[in-house]
Parts: C-alpha cells; sequence; structure tokens
C-alpha cells in the first residue's frame, strides 16, 4: 500500500465518525445546510477534497479506495436525506410552539394624534374672534402686489415695505403674502358694511431666522368696518381677546406704532409668560411679547375698496399666530413649532 492510500485510510473513518456524531443533534435547516456544505460540499467539502487525491494513486489502487470513499459518501447523503425529512416534518409542530401568543402580555397602546399647537392656536384665536360675532374668511397664499401691498397705501418704493421682505414669483407683480391683510381689502370689494372678519392663514417673509423669527409664520387677521367705530372700541374688543385666550390675569399694553393701511396704529403686548416679566430671551429681555399690529383702518383704503370713509370707520388687527403660542404655551423658541419634535407635540 503505497502511503499516499494509507493517508487517505486514515482520514476516512475519524471524518465519517466526526460526520455522523455532529449530524445527530441538529435541529435546524440552516444548521444541517452547514453541515452538508462542511462535509459533502462540491468545492470545499472534506469527503469531496478526498476524492482530489485519488488520481495521485496508482491505477491498482483507485478503484479500492474510490469505493470506499464512495460508500462513506452514499451514508452520508442518506442520513442527511432522513435528516431532513425528520426536520421537515417537525417545522409545523416548532412553528407553532414559538408563535405561541401570551395573552398575558399587555396590549400594545395605539397613541392618539395631536393637534399642531399653531392649528390649535389659530382655532383658539378664531373662536374668541367668532364669540364676538366675526366671520372666518381664508384667502390665497400666492397674492398680487396690488392686494399685498397697494391696496394696503404700500406704494412701490414706499419705505414700510422694506418691513416685509419678499418672496416674489414675479418680481414686482406676484409674491407669497408676506400678511394677512391683502384679505381686508378682497373682502371690503365683496360686501357692504357692516363688516366682521377675521382671516387665519400663512405668511412668508424672507427674514433672518431666529427664536422669535420664523420665514414661514402664521396670522390671523381683523377686520371690523360700522358706522359707529373708535379705537377705543379697538382697545375693548382686543383686551377681551387676550383675556380669553391667556385668562384674565394677562396684562396688556398698547404701543404707538405704524403701518401704511392705519391711522392711528398701535401694537400690544402681553406680559411675557416664559420669564413671567423677569425678563428673558423670547420677551428680549423687556418683558413684554408683541402680540399684534392694529389700528384704525385708514381713510384711503375705504376710499380704495368703494366705501364712503364720512359714513364708515373701521379697525383692523394682525395677530402673529406663533407669538400667541408661544406666550400662552410658554414655548421659548418659535423654530420648536416647525421641527416636529414629538416631545413638544406630545403635549398638545
Ligand atoms: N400686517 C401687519 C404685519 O404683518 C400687521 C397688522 C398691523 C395688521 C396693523 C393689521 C393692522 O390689520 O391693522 O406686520
Amino acid at each position: 500500500m503505497t502511503e499516499q492510500l494509507e493517508s487517505i485510510v486514515e482520514q476516512l473513518d475519524p471524518l465519517r465518525l466526526r460526520a455522523v456524531q455532529q449530524l445527530g443533534p441538529i435541529n435546524t435547516s440552516s444548521a444541517l445546510d452547514e453541515w452538508n456544505r462542511r462535509y459533502l460540499g462540491r468545492n470545499r467539502g472534506e469527503l469531496t477534497k478526498l476524492y482530489g487525491l485519488i488520481p495521485a494513486l496508482p491505477k491498482e489502487e483507485r478503484r479500492v479506495i474510490g469505493q470506499r470513499i464512495n460508500a462513506v459518501k452514499n451514508e452520508l447523503e442518506l442520513l442527511l436525506n432522513e435528516k431532513r425529512e425528520a426536520l421537515r416534518q417537525r417545522e409545523p409542530v416548532q412553528a407553532l410552539e414559538q408563535e405561541r401568543i401570551d395573552v398575558t402580555l399587555p396590549g400594545r397602546m395605539q397613541r392618539p394624534g395631536y393637534m399642531h399647537p399653531v392649528s390649535r392656536t389659530i382655532l383658539e384665536i378664531t373662536q374668541v374672534f367668532q364669540k364676538m360675532g366675526f366671520w372666518i374668511v381664508q384667502g390665497p397664499e400666492v397674492e398680487t402686489d396690488y392686494y399685498n401691498f397697494r391696496a394696503l397705501n404700500f406704494p412701490t418704493d414706499h419705505p414700510a415695505r422694506d418691513m416685509q421682505d419678499s418672496f416674489w414669483i414675479v418680481p414686482g407683480e406676484i409674491l407669497l403674502r408676506t400678511q394677512t391683510s391683502p384679505m381686508q381689502m378682497r373682502i371690503m370689494q365683496n360686501m357692504l358694511p357692516p363688516v366682521r372678519a377675521v382671516v387665519p392663514g400663512r405668511v412668508f417673509r424672507e427674514e433672518d431666522i431666529d427664536a422669535t423669527h420664523e420665514a414661514v409664520f402664521h396670522q390671523v387677521e381683523g377686520l371690523l368696518i360700522d358706522e359707529q367705530c373708535t379705537m377705543a372700541d379697538l382697545k375693548g374688543c382686543l383686551e377681551r381677546f387676550a383675556r380669553e385666550m391667556f385668562g384674565a390675569n394677562i396684562r396688556t399694553r398698547f404701543r404707538g406704532s405704524y403701518f401704511p393701511f392705519t391711522e392711528p396704529s398701535a401694537e400690544m403686548d402681553v406680559n411675557c409668560t416664559v420669564c413671567d416679566g423677569a425678563g428673558c430671551p423670547t420677551c428680549k429681555y423687556t418683558g413684554w411679547v408683541e402680540l399684534l399690529g392694529a389700528g384704525m383702518v385708514d381713510p384711503r383704503v375705504l376710499r380704495g375698496a368703494g366705501y364712503d370713509p364720512g359714513r364708515y370707520r373701521g379697525f383692523a388687527f394682525g395677530v402673529g399666530v406663533e407669538r400667541v403660542a408661544m406666550a400662552k404655551y410658554v414655548v421659548p423658541d418659535v423654530r420648536l413649532f416647525s421641527q416636529n419634535d414629538l416631545r413638544l407635540l406630545r403635549q398638545f
């Protein structure tokens, strides 16, 4: 017997024994595949490799050893098939065992949806004015220069335009509305006094973004036109709005201001709820937060709408929705509203 033959014979029996022993405890088809690859694999299988040694043997020895390797191979293949069949029959049982339902586990709760704090604030603001008899009207976000500016007494090149840096679609003609005020003229052109309307909506400005400024934000515009209407009515209406929104203890203050479409004009602040007046970044250390601009509708605007300024007067206001939401829900940074962080949203 040549040395090479001896070496093959010496490997064959231990290999067979190892394979049979390892097959015994296998109970998954992936482990069985692995076993198959290891011993009978087409290229690197341990038994397969022995065949590769045969051609080096003298002719008369080749046949004998070939038959012995074949015998082991047949045996292993037989065992493999038996095992595979056994596993296949056990699979449904196994699956049932693994998928058993534990009825004592706690259920998985579905979280309900939440109304976004900005939507909720719009709803609250408009409801307060609805109770005072105002209608709710909506208008377009893409506006003409006429409604957004000219009809509101912002002539071309008027410096007040610089207060509202605009996103132009067609420069000088069509833009994303910078305020909800364009609806003042649209409403007046479509109805006769008395007018009481509020207009919630999204507005757009090319702003430097910080804790109190966003490029996209929301306003609720208000317009009231009637025969009897004074600045005292305006103050009474807006103070009542503040009390309804924030509770009876809220403090308000009016400051003189300027808007081209109102005369006189004012801004209304409420005390800062984030720091309670002590001073913080949200109120820019003033203790007050500006909520809205307002004023008596300028006679030129009334005339532009075809109303007789000798007979009708009115007031208008524009509420910053995010400002109200920040003050009411003590949110220190306006950018939180657009970040969609569930930790904030879940509180509503
Ligand atoms: N449109 C103004 C702005 O966005 C706010 C405003 C001021 C609206 C006075 C009004 C008003 O209706 O009367 O800055």
